[in-house]
C-alpha cells in the first residue's frame, strides 16, 4: 500500500469511529487502539505534507479565528419558534394548521415532535461533501463565522458522502452535557475562576473563544434538527430529510417521534416531562413540527416564526422570593461576588435562602435590590438563580452599588478590563486566608481532617494562623482554648494536621491554590518534577511545553514561585517538616473511586492486605483503618469480626473478596 493509500484508509477508518463514539455512542475499539491509528496518520502526514487535506481527523483543531469573527449571510434566515407554554396553546396552535389548509383532511396531518435542545443554534455548510463554513444563528439573517471552532465538535463531520448533494446547508443546536458542565465549573472554582451560570452560557463562551484549541477541551456536542438550504431537495417528509440525514452521519437525535396525528404528538408532553431530566443535555421543552414539506410550504412563515411548527416549553421549577439582602463574598482569589440573601423557598428539591447575582453588572441589568419579590429557579437544575423582579416593594432599597473596598479588609478592590469581576487587592485579606485554608485543607488537596470552615474562622480572627505554615506550629492547648472544641477533638486535629505533612508533592501543589492549577495540572507536575525543588528550578519556557501544561499555566507558576513571600512560606513548610516530594506513584484523578472511603478487614486470600490497598489507591480510593459514618464500603476477608459488625449497623455496603476484585477490575 502507498502513502497516499494507507492515509486515505486510515482517514476513512478514524472518521468511522469518531462517527460510533460520538454519534451512535457505541465505540467498537479502545481509545488506545485509537490513539494509535491517529499517531500513525499524523506520522504519514508529516511525512508526506502534501497529502493532508482538510477533512483529515487531524485538522479538527488548527485553523484560525480572526480577531472579529467574519459575518455570514445564510442562504434561508433563521427564523425562531413560537413558545407555548400549555396544552391549550399547542391546541391552538394545531387550529392554525387546519384553518391554513382548508383543503386537507385533518387525517392527513402527521407532526414530528422533537426535543428543544437549550443550547445555540448553528448552521454548517458541505460544498462537495466538504465542511466549508459553520456560523451562528447571529440576528436571523447574517451570523458570525466560527467555522475553526465547530470543527472541533467531534460529532461534527468534516466529510459527508457527496453523492445526493452538491451544497447543503445543515442546522442544529451546539450544547455542553451536563457531565461537562459540571467538570470545567469544578476545574474552574479550583482555579479561582467564576463558575459559568448554566451550559447555554459555557456552550456560549465556548464557541466564541479565538483559539480553537481551548473551544476543543470543552468537549461541546450537537445536534443536527434540519436543513437551511439543499442544492436538490428529493424529499416529500421531514422525517424522511432526517433519516437521511442520520445516513448521512449527521447527529440526529434518538428521540424524535413521527406522530399520525395531532393527539400522539400531544401525549409526548407528558412522555417526556420526566426522562428529559435523564438525558445528558438540557432539554428545555420540544418542538412540535408539520411533517409534510409541502404543507409547509403552503402555510409559510411570519417575519420572526415558522406557521408549521411551534415550541412548548417545559417550565423550570420556579419559585417566588423576596431579596432579604445583597451581601458580597470574597473568594479565595479575592473575587468578590455579589451575593441575594432570600427568604428561604423549596425549589427543584431543597431549601433555597441565598443565590449567586453573579456580578454588578448582571445585577444592574436586571435591576435587583433588596426588597424586592423575584422569582428563583435552579440554572441547569443546580445552581440557585434570580431569575428576574416580579415586583419591586414601595421600600425597596437603593440601586445596588458594588462596594469600594473589600467588604473583609477594607483593602481597595479593582476589575480587570477582560472580566466582570472585582478583586480585594490585598493577598493577606482573611477572607481569602480563610478560603485558601479551606481549600488547603480540602480532601483532594492536603486532606486534614477536622479542619472544617468553624475551626478556621477562629483560627484566623484570634490572629493564631495567618498562613499555611502557622498550622504547622499550633499547640494542643492553644487549639483546645477555641470555642466548642473539646480537648479531644483538638488532640485529633494537631494529630490530622501533622499527618497531612506527609501528604506529599501534588497534593500540597494543588493545596496552595496556585491560579490555574488544580488537581490535575498538580498531578502532572508531581510527577514530572517529583519534588518542590526540581519545579523551582524549571524556566518558563520549558514549564510551558510540557503536555498539558501551557502558556497560561506556565506563566502564573512562574509568578508563585517567583514571589519572595512564596518562597520564604515554602521554606518555612519545609523547615517545619512537610514532605516537599512525591514518593511513589501519583494516583491518577478522577479515578473509579475518587473520593471513596474503604476500610479492609478480615483475610484475603488472593490479595495481600497490602496489595488491595495499593489498588483501591490507585483508582483515587481511600483505605483507613476505622469503620465511620464516612466509610463508603467495607472489605470483609474471611473471619471478619467487629468491624464487619459495626459496618452493618451503619448501614455501609459491605463487599466480599470477589466484589473488590470486580470493582477493582471494573475500574
Ligand atoms: S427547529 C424555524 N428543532 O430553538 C426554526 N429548533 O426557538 C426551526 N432548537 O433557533 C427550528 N432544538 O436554536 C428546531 N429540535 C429542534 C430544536 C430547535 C432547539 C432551537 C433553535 C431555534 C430555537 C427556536
Amino acid at each position: 500500500m502507498t502513502a497516499k493509500q494507507e492515509i486515505e484508509t486510515l482517514k476513512q477508518s478514524l472518521h468511522e469511529y469518531d462517527h460510533l463514539y460520538y454519534v451512535k455512542n457505541s465505540p467498537i475499539i479502545s481509545d488506545q487502539e485509537y490513539d494509535a491509528l491517529l499517531r500513525r496518520l499524523e506520522e504519514l502526514e508529516a511525512a508526506h505534507p502534501e497529502c493532508v487535506s482538510p477533512d483529515s481527523p487531524t485538522q479538527r483543531v488548527g485553523g484560525k479565528v480572526d480577531e472579529r469573527f467574519k459575518a455570514v449571510v445564510h442562504p434561508a434566515p433563521m427564523l425562531s419558534l413560537d413558545n407555548t407554554y400549555n396544552v391549550d396553546e399547542v391546541r391552538a396552535f394545531h387550529q392554525r394548521v387546519l384553518r391554513g389548509l382548508p383543503d386537507i383532511p385533518e387525517d392527513d396531518i402527521e407532526y414530528v415532535v422533537e426535543l428543544k435542545f437549550d443550547g445555540l443554534a448553528v448552521a454548517l455548510t458541505y460544498e462537495d461533501g466538504l465542511l466549508v463554513s459553520g456560523a451562528t444563528r447571529g440576528d436571523g439573517l447574517q451570523g458570525e463565522d466560527i467555522t475553526a471552532n465547530l470543527r472541533t465538535l467531534r460529532s461534527v463531520p468534516l466529510k459527508i458522502d457527496t453523492e445526493p448533494f452538491k451544497r447543503i446547508e445543515v442546522r442544529g443546536e451546539v450544547f455542553m452535557p451536563k457531565k461537562e458542565f459540571e467538570r470545567i465549573n469544578a476545574k474552574r472554582e479550583a482555579e479561582g475562576e467564576t463558575p459559568f451560570a448554566n451550559p447555554r452560557n459555557a456552550a456560549a463562551g465556548a464557541l466564541r473563544l479565538l483559539d480553537p484549541a481551548i473551544t476543543a477541551e470543552r468537549r461541546l456536542d450537537i445536534f443536527i434538527y434540519g436543513v437551511g438550504f439543499l442544492s436538490r431537495n428529493p424529499f416529500q417528509t421531514h422525517y424522511e430529510l432526517q433519516e437521511k440525514l442520520s445516513a448521512l452521519r449527521f447527529p440526529v437525535n434518538e428521540h424524535n417521534r413521527l406522530c399520525k396525528n395531532f393527539e400522539s404528538a400531544l401525549a409526548l408532553i407528558e412522555e417526556f416531562r420526566d426522562k428529559r431530566e435523564e438525558l445528558d443535555y438540557e432539554v428545555d421543552g420540544l418542538v412540535i413540527q408539520l411533517n409534510s414539506l409541502a404543507y409547509r410550504k403552503k402555510l409559510g412563515a411570519t417575519s420572526k416564526f415558522p406557521r408549521w411548527a411551534v415550541a412548548y416549553k417545559y417550565e423550570a421549577e420556579q419559585a417566588v422570593s423576596e431579596i432579604m439582602d445583597i451581601v458580597c463574598q470574597v473568594g479565595r482569589t479575592g473575587s468578590i461576588t455579589p451575593v441575594a440573601e432570600l427568604r428561604p423557598v423549596f425549589v427543584s428539591g431543597s431549601t433555597v435562602s441565598r443565590a449567586t447575582l453573579h456580578n454588578e453588572d448582571e445585577i444592574k441589568r436586571k435591576d435587583i435590590r433588596v426588597g424586592d419579590q423575584v422569582v428563583i429557579e435552579k440554572a441547569g437544575e443546580i445552581i440557585p438563580q434570580v431569575v428576574r423582579v416580579i415586583e419591586s416593594s414601595k421600600e425597596r432599597g437603593a440601586p445596588f452599588k458594588m462596594p469600594t473596598a473589600c467588604p473583609e479588609c477594607q483593602a481597595p478592590i479593582y476589575r480587570a478590563e477582560s472580566e466582570a469581576v472585582w478583586r480585594c487587592v490585598n493577598s493577606a485579606c482573611p477572607a481569602q486566608l480563610k478560603e485558601r485554608l479551606r481549600y488547603f485543607a480540602s480532601r483532594k488537596a492536603m486532606d486534614i481532617d477536622h479542619l472544617g470552615p468553624a475551626v478556621i474562622e477562629q483560627l484566623v480572627d484570634s490572629g493564631q494562623v495567618k498562613n499555611f505554615s502557622d498550622l504547622y506550629i499550633l499547640k494542643k492547648d492553644e487549639v483546645a482554648s477555641l470555642e466548642r472544641l473539646a480537648d479531644k477533638s483538638a488532640q485529633n486535629l494537631i494529630e490530622e494536621i501533622a499527618k497531612s505533612k506527609s501528604a506529599g508533592l501534588s497534593r500540597l501543589l494543588h493545596g496552595l491554590g496556585v491560579r490555574h492549577v488544580g488537581q490535575r495540572t498538580a498531578i502532572v507536575l508531581a510527577r514530572r518534577f517529583r519534588s518542590l525543588d526540581k519545579l523551582q528550578e524549571t524556566p518558563y519556557d520549558e514549564l510551558e511545553k510540557i503536555d498539558e501544561i501551557g502558556p497560561v499555566i506556565a506563566e502564573s507558576l512562574r509568578a508563585f514561585l517567583d514571589r519572595d513571600t512564596n518562597r520564604e512560606e515554602m521554606e518555612r513548610l519545609r523547615q517545619l517538616g512537610i514532605l516537599m516530594e512525591e514518593q511513589g506513584d501519583v494516583p491518577d484523578s478522577g479515578g473509579l473511586l475518587e473520593g471513596k472511603q474503604f476500610v479492609l478487614t478480615g483475610t484475603l486470600s488472593q490479595l495481600t492486605r497490602e496489595e488491595a490497598k495499593e489498588k483501591i489507591q490507585s483508582l483515587g480510593g481511600r483505605v483507613t483503618s476505622t469503620v465511620t459514618q464516612k466509610t463508603d464500603y467495607l472489605v470483609a476477608g474471611a473471619s471478619a469480626g467487629s468491624k464487619l459488625e459495626k459496618a452493618q449497623k451503619l448501614g455501609i455496603q459491605i463487599l466480599d473478596e470477589g466484589a473488590l476484585q470486580k470493582l477493582l477490575q471494573s475500574g
